[in-house]
């Protein structure tokens, strides 16, 4: 037969029929429906299609191993989102996105340690407690924290302002499933802009800022494992957050504090700003 406008689509699927694994042939078949119908809906020109691959192919040729343009992409189009999402587990707190910052080793830190190693930032008191979704303590719960700067810079951007591992700290929660810890408050800051996705975004109008936070991953063996983020309560872009991560359950108050005595407890001067995330794990392995 023919390939045709209208034969297209069947000739791919079945070209496709004998893929043994059930799942890949699955995808591919949902792929190729997709695209085709895609090209169907907006039927671009052959210059069209040649500057689509060469927006991917530029998307490729940005990724190396500290930069992952894919990565970034699926995040302006939501997808990471909407995958996280998905596969987020109701019992537990919600996750969002990993992001591109987070380092496999972050500084082994005690409980009321400074992240901070600069101190020019608004020095803040982080606390929180890990507990399964019955309220009962998680002692041990590792707790793994990264953030940006006062000027929205990971250390891992300004090498020259930032010793490794500034901004970074994993904790142990104690016998009582509490963790606390001092840092600076973070900013809100642009997603990287000087590859494809930042053109992308610029060709849309649309802003690259992520509102202040401070990105967790909490995990305790028999738990599932959350990422996810504590968002600044009086951050700009909170209500349009360029990679489509803010849930609500997530926004602290991050309230300026001149109480003395406890400034003296945790070691921070006056006024300080206090926040405090109480982060529940579902139990691995249970029907959602
Ligand atoms: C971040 O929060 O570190 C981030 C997340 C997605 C894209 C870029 C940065
Ligand atoms: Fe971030």
């Amino acid at each position: 037969m023919d390939f045709t406008e209208h034969t297209a689509l069947d000739a791919v699927l079945a070209s496709f029929a004998d893929t043994p694994d059930a799942r890949l042939r699955q995808i591919l078949g949902a792929v190729t429906r997709h695209l085709h119908a895609l090209v169907h809906e907006l039927r671009p020109t052959t210059a069209e299609w040649e500057s689509a691959i060469a927006f991917l192919t530029a998307v490729g040729h940005m990724c190396d191993d500290t930069r992952q343009e894919f990565v970034l992409l699926s995040d302006v189009l939501g997808v990471s989102m909407l995958v996280e999402t998905m596969n987020g587990d109701a019992r537990g707190t919600e996750g969002t996105v990993l992001g591109p910052f987070h380092m496999s080793e972050s500084p082994r830190r005690e409980l009321g340690d400074r992240i901070d190693e600069v101190g020019t930032g608004v020095p803040c008191v982080v606390t929180g407690t890990v507990t399964d979704p019955d309220g009962e303590a998680i002692p041990g719960a590792v707790v793994d924290v990264w953030q940006c700067d006062e000027n929205g810079f990971y250390d891992v951007q300004r090498p020259d302002t930032q010793p490794p591992g500034n901004g970074r700290g994993l904790f142990h929660a104690d016998d009582r499933g509490a963790f606390w810890f001092r840092g600076v408050v973070p900013t809100y800051y642009p997603i990287p802009t000087d590859g494809p996705v930042g053109r992308l975004l610029g060709a849309s109008r649309r802003h690259p800022y992520r509102p202040a936070h401070v990105h967790v991953i909490a995990s305790a063996p028999g738990f599932t494992t959350v990422t996810t983020h504590m968002f600044v309560a009086d951050s700009p872009y909170l209500d349009s957050d360029a990679v489509f991560a803010v849930k609500h359950s997530l926004v602290r108050d991050f309230a300026e504090s001149a109480d003395a005595a406890e400034a003296a407890r945790y070691g921070v001067p006056v006024p300080f700003r206090r926040a405090h995330f109480p982060i529940r794990l579902a139990r691995a392995g249970r029907p959602r």
